[in-house]
């Protein structure tokens, strides 16, 4: 009987304030601009995988969330398995010529993997499936393979699943530096902040629909770059000054500059998915009314006490400091009562809130 060769990780979502949307190369999974997000706890939102590797597995197989998935029709997960699986297949070589016996050196690079993945919340729905997926992929994978590649090396290989999986691999706030290569070696995620940094600020995850999004990211934003005219001048001339006006303001812990940029910067993304040809709606109706509650909500206040963001979704991520968001809290469950009510009680860095606005609104 063989040893079992076995690896079980998890990995949290992260939601950009400068957004992600564009690739340079599709292949590569190269983007047209930087991002920075903020990792949340992985108290609510995580996938869990595992991976075993067998000799006696005839091919690679992905379960996800109980369905088998076609991996050979899916060249994303082909790449990144490739790509650690290159890195085991280096890592062995170094070890056997730098003397270890070969029976010590165990050739996982040539075996065959079966992958079980599971997200405790909704895949596809616009909270960053692909992120933690394809993170707790490669996490899995650098245990699995014992690989001595650093954290952002590892994230070169997220990348080539979904890009926003980067981000996923720090905890924090975390940059994705496009780069400028053909080859990719320059565009990877570096953490700029820890999470103890800004321990007062929180976010809100408000679930508008759980439904699969009509379009993926991968597909809308490859429109996007074939046919908006406002996406160019998005990536030339706005998101390098706000990549530095958001780190700026994360080092400073200044949450009205950084909640301003985060809605404009969500606000932009969704017009630009607006001149998009055909158009891109990924907010519905609720989307649009808790923009407005949240505007109102910073009126009353008279200063910008919380921002919303949403990536290809229609489901709102509202960032605010922990005294605004015990009252934006108790503003949204009067606004979208629900019927079973399940408001859990759950903040970023120790935890995060989860509002299941359902279909209701107003
Ligand atoms: P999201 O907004 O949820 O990130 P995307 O359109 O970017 O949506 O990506 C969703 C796709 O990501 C899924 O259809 C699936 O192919 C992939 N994905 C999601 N979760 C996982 C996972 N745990 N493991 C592998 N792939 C995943
Ligand atoms: C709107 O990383 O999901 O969430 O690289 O094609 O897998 P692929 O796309 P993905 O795009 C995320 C887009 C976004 C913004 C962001 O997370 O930065
Ligand atoms: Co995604």
């Amino acid at each position: 009987m063989s040893a079992k060769y076995e690896a079980t990780v998890t990995a949290p979502v992260n939601i950009a304030v400068i957004k992600y949307w564009g690739k340079r190369d599709s292949a590569l999974i190269l983007p047209t601009n930087s991002s920075l997000s903020v990792t949340l706890s992985q108290d609510h939102l995580s996938t869990r995988t595992t991976i075993r590797a067998s000799p006696d597995f005839g091919k690679d197989r992905l379960w996800l969330n109980g369905v088998e998935e076609d991996i050979a029709a899916s060249k994303r997960l082909i790449n990144s398995i490739t790509t650690a699986r290159n890195l085991r297949a280096a890592l062995e070589q170094k070890l056997l010529s730098e003397g270890a016996p070969a029976e010590t050196v165990v050739p996982l690079s040539k075996w065959s993997l079966h992958v079980c993945s599971e997200n405790n919340f909704p895949t596809a729905a616009g909270l960053a499936s692909s992120a933690s997926g394809y993170a707790a992929l490669v996490k899995a994978l650098g245990v699995l393979f014992d690989l001595p590649q650093s954290t952002s090396d590892l994230s070169r290989v997220a990348r080539v699943g979904s890009g926003s999986a980067c981000r996923s691999m720090f905890g924090g706030f975390v940059a994705w530096q496009a780069g400028v290569s053909d080859d990719g070696h320059d565009s990877f995620a570096v953490q700029v902040a820890d999470r103890q940094h800004w321990p007062e600020l929180q976010a809100l995850i408000l679930v508008a629909s759980d439904k699969k999004k009509a379009i993926s990211s991968t597909a809308g934003m490859q429109t996007t770059v074939e046919t908006s005219e406002l996406f160019a001048e998005r990536v030339r001339s706005v998101v390098p000054k706000r990549m530095e006006a958001m780190q700026r303001a994360i080092a400073e812990r200044d949450f009205g500059t950084f909640a301003e940029i985060t809605m404009r910067d969500s606000n932009q993304f969704h017009a630009v998915c607006l001149d998009t040809y055909p158009p891109i709606s990924y907010m519905n109706d609720i989307s649009r009314s808790i923009v407005s509650l949240v505007h109102a909500f910073n009126a009353a206040r008279g200063r910008v006490a919380a921002a919303y963001t949403y990536d290809a979704g229609p489901n709102a991520v509202i960032y605010a400091l922990k005294d605004d968001m015990r009252d934006l809290v108790e503003l949204v469950t009067y606004c979208f009562p629900r019927d079973d009510s399940t408001l859990l009680e759950a903040f970023y860095p120790n935890s995060f809130a989860i509002f299941d606005s359902a279909d209701q609104v107003g």
